[in-house]
């Protein structure tokens, strides 16, 4: 148990450090509405710590008051307030929002530091999750605010394989087991249980991302104008949005990354695609999108020993040399970048980088059970959502896991999304 606290107080920490460097603008720049489909980092930052007070302090009990007033409280509940209305709301002003949190978190390691029975380290990690969560909503608020650069080029990454662009992998037929339990992943969270077992026919899947060389070959074939390549809907949307290349490309090679302009590095996958484009270009490649449920077999499944790997490279955790996580980087890495984070199939690059599209509504596991945070997984089955794998370089590292499910709107792109091939075997 003493080990188990350090952990999640280092966790806890490692997330708030992030979210304190992610909002440590000028009032302005956290006020203000910088797209409709974002919060104003303000808002983020209180309704982190409005999360943490409801679901560590008050064991999610909303009708017990906590550290706000009900009415300011209520400014931070996600299902009554439209993102595009959040600033017309009276919110803390980054101080009070700041001093908030912080008066929280005092409050719940001194709870951590008399940890008892009754006290559930998942619910502590659930709320390490949220926040970690909304660190990277607030990078996709920052890349797509205008303006002078705030947050700099980003760390260095690790050089690449090119030449494993276009490859692929077989993953061959059989069962395997999907979704993770308690007992084994104790912070998995609920849409990832319960595991079960399925059948997967055989398949190939790409061993790294579809890089941004790739994408720009679909560009430059016409495939935004030949409706063949899309889905009917996909089609749709491409016209009345206007589609014509990938978010935050310029129409000259380059593209804008956090304020800065820079020559669009061909080698590195391509982000900021709809699930749409995603499906358009995975035609014009003679391939699709995988499955969420071939995606988590290429990441977790081990056939040499039949048993689920914690992680595609096996036990160890994430670390600099096995995936790009955390968000420092503020970028993907190259293809091939990490050879270590290979999974057993040889498929590489599926923890961190960018979320990879799949073809799968995002539906219960059989035997789903909702988490004390009951909304956060089950308002949105059986919506119009869609599944993303593998996380991006965004993610904290400590959140995720080769289950652990993202989804968003298949018209979204600010997601830093991308894309992986399959094909059938
Ligand atoms: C799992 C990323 C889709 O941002 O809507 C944050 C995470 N849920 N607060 C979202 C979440 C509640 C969620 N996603
Ligand atoms: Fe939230």
């Amino acid at each position: 148990m003493p080990d188990l606290r350090a952990q999640l107080a280092h966790d806890l920490s490692t997330a708030r450090d992030r979210t304190l460097l992610l909002t440590g603008h000028d009032q302005p720049e956290l006020l203000r509405q910088h797209s409709p489909l974002m919060s104003p980092l303000v808002w983020d930052l209180a309704h982190i710590g409005q999360q943490e007070d409801l679901w560590l302090l008050r064991g999610g009990d909303a009708r017990c008051t906590g550290l706000l007033p009900p009415d300011v409280e209520s400014l931070y509940d996600a299902f009554t307030h439209p993102r595009a209305a959040r600033d017309r709301l009276p919110l803390l002003p980054p101080v009070e929002a700041r001093a908030f949190c912080a008066e929280v978190r005092g409050r719940v390691l001194d709870r951590l530091d008399r940890f008892g029975p009754d006290d559930d380290p998942f619910d502590v990690a659930m709320v390490v999750s949220h926040e970690q969560q909304h660190d990277e909503t607030m990078l996709q608020t920052l890349q797509l605010r205008t303006g002078p650069a705030l947050l700099g080029p980003g760390m260095p990454l690790p050089t690449g394989r090119p030449e494993l662009a276009g490859t692929t992998v077989l993953v061959p037929g059989g069962e395997f087991t999907l979704g993770v339990d308690g007992i084994d992943e104790p912070f998995s969270l609920d849409n990832e249980r319960p595991a079960h077992t399925v059948d997967v026919p055989a398949f190939r899947i790409g061993r790294v991302p579809v890089t941004n060389a790739e994408f720009a070959a679909f560009i430059d074939d016409g495939g935004y104008d030949e409706p063949r390549w899309w889905s009917e809907r996909g089609w749709q949307h491409r016209r009345e949005a206007e589609l014509t290349r990938p978010q935050f490309w310029g129409p000259d090679g380059t593209r804008t990354r956090f304020g800065l302009v820079e020559q669009l590095p061909a080698d590195e996958p391509v982000q900021h695609v709809t699930a749409f484009e995603a499906e358009a270009y995975a035609a014009w490649a003679g391939g699709r999108l995988p499955t969420e449920v071939e995606w988590e077999k290429a990441a977790a499944w081990d056939p040499a020993t039949g048993q689920r790997r914690r992680f595609p490279w096996g036990a160890a955790d994430p670390a600099p040399e096995l995936a790009n996580l955390g968000g420092h980087a503020l970028r993907p890495a190259p293809v091939g970048a990490y050879p270590a984070g290979a999974s057993a199939y040889g498929v590489e690059q599926l923890m961190g980088d960018v979320w990879e599209w799949t073809s799968s509504s995002f539906r219960p596991w059989p035997g789903f059970a909702p988490m004390l945070y009951a909304d956060y997984s089950a308002p949105f089955f059986d919506g119009d959502y869609r599944v993303l794998r593998g996380g991006s370089w965004a993610v904290g590292a400590s959140i995720l896991r080769p289950s652990f499910r993202n989804w968003d709107h298949p018209v979204r792109r600010q997601v830093f999304s991308g894309v992986r091939l399959a094909f059938d075997a």
